[in-house]
């Protein structure tokens, strides 16, 4: 388990759909407003000690959602992931797409790993994508990640819906209302604010009882 001052933040960016829904916009306003926020938790991870970010982008369930949503989802994952390129290499951020890949449309397939290979070099943050992700498969096909220190997820619900089921086995877990799109830095801080507040035994004593 990791306990290095560099922290493995794992969200699951939930409630695109109503945020964009308590606006009277279509869902797709709402993922374009939560790829701005993805940009803004980018940038400011680093910051607060965070050398790796896995974002849950879309799951394994999400192909069950409506065609054209779907659609605009592939397309808004390709154009994010050709337009940031400059950006991340400019933040010292390495990219990775992690989930299955022979489902996903081949633009999006051939961006990502452009996007994969121009910023192989990047040291200040991993930035790891779920994409058609589900941990079950994962658990199944072998595929491991580093474990996870904290777990956030947006949106009000309370689970992890096949997200880094075994990496999460020690994740402190921290679940806000707010809406993935009005997600800022601010935000993230205070997650990893109560995340340093807790006490992490992984099955052991507290410091003082041990002796
Ligand atoms: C969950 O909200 C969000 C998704 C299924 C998609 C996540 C996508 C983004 C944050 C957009 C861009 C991401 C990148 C990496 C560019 P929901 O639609 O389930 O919301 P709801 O629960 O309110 O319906």
């Amino acid at each position: 388990m990791s306990q290095s001052s560099s922290l493995h933040v794992a969200i699951v960016m939930d409630g695109n759909g109503r945020w964009a829904g308590r606006r009277g916009l279509p869902r797709v306003a709402g993922h374009r407003a939560g790829a701005e926020a993805v940009r803004r938790i980018v940038e400011a991870a680093p910051g607060l000690g965070i050398g790796a970010l896995t974002l849950y982008a879309f799951s394994a369930d999400n192909w069950k959602r409506a065609p054209g949503e779907v659609a605009a989802l592939m397309r808004l994952f390709a154009r994010y992931v050709r337009a940031e390129v400059p950006r991340l290499l400019e933040g010292g951020v390495r990219l990775e797409v992690v989930g299955r890949r022979d489902r996903l449309p081949v633009p999006l397939v051939t961006a990502i790993a452009a996007a994969e290979s121009a910023t192989a070099g990047g040291v200040r943050l991993v930035l790891r994508l779920a994409l058609d992700y589900s941990s079950r498969w994962a658990i199944g096909a072998g595929v491991r990640l580093p474990d996870v220190d904290l777990l956030v997820r947006t949106g009000g619900e309370q689970r992890l819906s096949d997200f880094l089921l075994w990496e999460s086995a020690y994740a402190e877990l921290y679940f806000v209302e707010t809406m993935w799109p009005d997600f800022g830095a601010a935000d993230l801080a205070a997650a990893v604010a109560a995340f340093h507040a807790r006490e992490r035994r992984f099955g052991g004593l507290p410091e003082a009882a041990a002796g």
